[in-house]
């Protein structure tokens, strides 16, 4: 905790050295990016297991203040991607070293000329939103919005508290003193491993979440997702019933040459995201928490958190979207819209 406590007054303290800054900015862009993933996968796994939640989900999505996070999160997606590049290419080409200084202005500057066209049609998006028959907007409201955060706050603090409930228990067993500190060691073969693959995952990350960002944000919208009539990006489909999980079960059972690209895409995704970012949550945690007890339950926590998502990410993605879902509400909304034609067509049918 101390740790962390210098961390912050030196971050601000200290001005002068850019790679400070730009090593700040990349581990607050990397953990912001690891929560909102653990909120994602959860929330898109409804679309398979509880699509009528997933379509709250979604309208919370469009309300003002998640789209104001979607901002920052974009952000945040574009400086890590940009920055993480940086620091592989240095890795590989230390003779190099004496650019670092101004490839990491290079790299702000990079990610400000991609973000400002970004910005203007991610604007341009909410605008049309915004500007659509108030019957077509469903957004959540800011009290539905506290109430399921504070559901996966309360997730959170539980699996913590397990966590360190059982290294506590692990400590008894083991002897081990209550102030306990993580010894350093040498880094074993593991370390190595992880070490290069959150180097080489950073490189495949980045067309993979690009493209997605590009499909979600830009060629489509996050308000296309439960758009009744809308094209569903990256497929021929349409979203007929205006159901959020119409739009995913469209786009996971879109075959190209008879294979499902999109499950393929976001499983690839999946996997890669949730060990990079989990492991890059473990080099936060081993940073600042010294205390062993403490260690041991984060890194547990961590370890188990990120397989569980991935499980459930997968579990989603094999279970698809039944068409049931979406299918009824379509067909009601056929019916009722041919009720409407009926009784207002002059023709009288
Ligand atoms: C606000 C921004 C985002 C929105 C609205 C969004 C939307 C979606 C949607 C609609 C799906 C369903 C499947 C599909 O259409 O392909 C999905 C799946 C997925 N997204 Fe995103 N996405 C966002 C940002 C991100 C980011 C930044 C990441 C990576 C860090 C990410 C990783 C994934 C993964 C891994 C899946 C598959 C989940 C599963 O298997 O259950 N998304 N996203
Ligand atoms: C877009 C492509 C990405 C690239 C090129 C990239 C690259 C990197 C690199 C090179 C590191 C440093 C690793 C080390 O210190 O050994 C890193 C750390 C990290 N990354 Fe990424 N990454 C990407 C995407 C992501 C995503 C999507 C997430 C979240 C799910 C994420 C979360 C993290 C975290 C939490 C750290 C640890 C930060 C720290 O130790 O200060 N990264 N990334």
């Amino acid at each position: 905790m101390a740790t962390l406590v210098t961390t912050i007054t030196e971050t601000l303290r200290y001005r002068g050295k850019i790679g400070q800054y730009s090593w700040a900015f990349h581990r607050l862009s990397g953990l912001g990016i690891v929560l909102f993933l653990i909120l994602h996968v959860i929330d898109t796994s409804w679309a398979a297991f509880y699509p009528e939640l997933y379509g709250k989900a979604i309208q919370e999505y469009q309300s003002p203040l998640f789209t104001i996070g979607e901002f920052f999160l974009v952000a945040a997606v574009v400086y890590h991607a940009m920055n993480g590049l940086r620091i592989i290419f240095f890795d590989y080409r230390p003779h190099l070293w004496h650019l670092q200084q101004k490839a990491a202005v290079g790299v702000f500057a990079a990610s400000a000329i991609i973000l400002l066209p970004t910005f203007i049609i991610m604007l341009g998006h909410t605008i049309d939103f915004w500007d659509r028959p108030a019957e077509e907007r469903e957004v959540a409201s800011l009290m539905d919005i506290i109430g399921t955060q504070s559901q996966f706050l309360l997730g959170f603090i539980v699996i913590i508290g397990v966590a360190l409930a059982a290294s506590f228990v692990m400590s008894l067993i083991n002897g081990d003193e209550r102030e306990a500190r993580v010894v350093p060691k040498r880094p074993s073969q593991v370390d190595a491993w992880l070490w290069s693959f959150m180097r080489w995952s950073g490189v495949l990350i980045v067309p993979l979440v690009f493209g997605h960002l590009a499909m979600i944000h830009l060629i489509g919208s996050v308000f296309d997702i439960n758009h009744a009539g809308a094209e569903v990006v990256g497929t021929t489909a349409i979203n007929e019933s205006g159901r959020a999980a119409e739009f995913v079960g469209r786009r996971w059972d879109h075959l190209v040459a008879g294979v499902a690209v999109w499950r393929i895409y976001d499983g690839l995704l999946l996997a890669l995201v949730v060990i990079h970012g989990f492991n890059g949550l473990r080099y936060v945690v081993n940073d600042y928490a010294h205390n062993k007890i403490v260690n041991r339950a984060f890194n547990w926590a961590i370890v188990f958190g990120g397989a569980a998502l991935i499980i459930l990410g997968m579990a989603a993605l094999i279970a698809g979207v039944d068409e049931t879902a979406y299918r009824i509400a379509s067909d009601l909304s056929n019916a009722a819209s041919a009720t409407v034609q009926n009784t207002t067509s002059p023709f009288g049918g």
